[in-house]
């Protein structure tokens, strides 16, 4: 499965098609969150399955462990490959999530990476998750290292975070593509800097290549 997700925040399902695509051949997982959910879910969801790709649906359950429990199994309905919580619910909520049959991957957010964080804060977000039969995490690219040592090769390590080039922007953990795949990231989530770029296929194409030779 190729290690790059696009993020599809926008609110236009006309343009997330478009994206899907024309970013196919480098992409087989989309991302979609609040923005596009809200806007079009299930009708996007079955596009991007009708063009034989997998949707990772970021909606950051947290909740009590019922509402979790029950929103995993609405989303396991909609076949999405992955989902995210947040790892602040707790041992008793990330249990309730993992505990569904057959269930889509679930990733838990550790700390946002717009905001400044301990390595060592994530990593204990990451061991917690773990323990409670989590399947991997979303980090910043610079804590990548430490969690595959503490949780395991096989526990997902997640990355947005992703700048092509030094930029001032909401992210503040960032690295560039081939830093986070060197590091050990298994999938790396880019959004902006494909949606908003003059030529977002160049711009994937350019990314796919980069980091297919790490
Ligand atoms: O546009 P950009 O490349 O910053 O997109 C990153 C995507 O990853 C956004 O959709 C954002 O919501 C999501 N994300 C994040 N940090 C997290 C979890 C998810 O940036 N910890």
């Amino acid at each position: 499965m190729k290690k790059m997700i696009l993020a599809l925040d926008i609110c236009d399902f006309q343009k997330a098609e478009n994206f899907v695509k024309e970013t196919s051949p480098y992409i087989d997982i989309y991302k979609v969150g609040p923005v596009l959910f809200l806007h079009a879910g299930r009708e996007v969801i079955k596009m991007i399955k009708d063009f034989g790709k997998e949707v990772f649906l970021d909606l950051k359950f947290h909740d009590i462990p019922a509402t979790v429990k029950r929103s995993v199994e609405s989303a396991k309905e909609l076949g999405v490959f992955s989902l995210t919580v947040h790892s602040v619910g707790g041992a008793e909520m990330l249990k309730a999530a993992s505990s569904v049959e057959n269930r889509p991957k679930i990733w838990a957010v550790t700390v946002l990476t717009s905001q400044i964080a301990m390595p060592e804060e994530v990593v204990k977000r990451a061991k917690l998750a773990k323990i409670c039969g989590i399947d991997g995490i979303i980090s910043s690219p610079l804590e990548i290292s430490l969690i595959k040592k503490s949780c395991g090769k096989k526990f997902n390590v997640v990355t947005p975070g992703i700048r092509l080039t030094k930029i001032n922007d909401d992210q503040k953990r960032v690295a560039t593509p081939e830093i986070a795949i060197k590091e050990g990231a298994d999938f790396i989530v880019i959004g902006r800097p494909i949606l908003e770029a003059k030529n977002p296929i160049e711009v994937a194409k350019n990314i796919y290549e980069r980091i297919l030779i790490q």
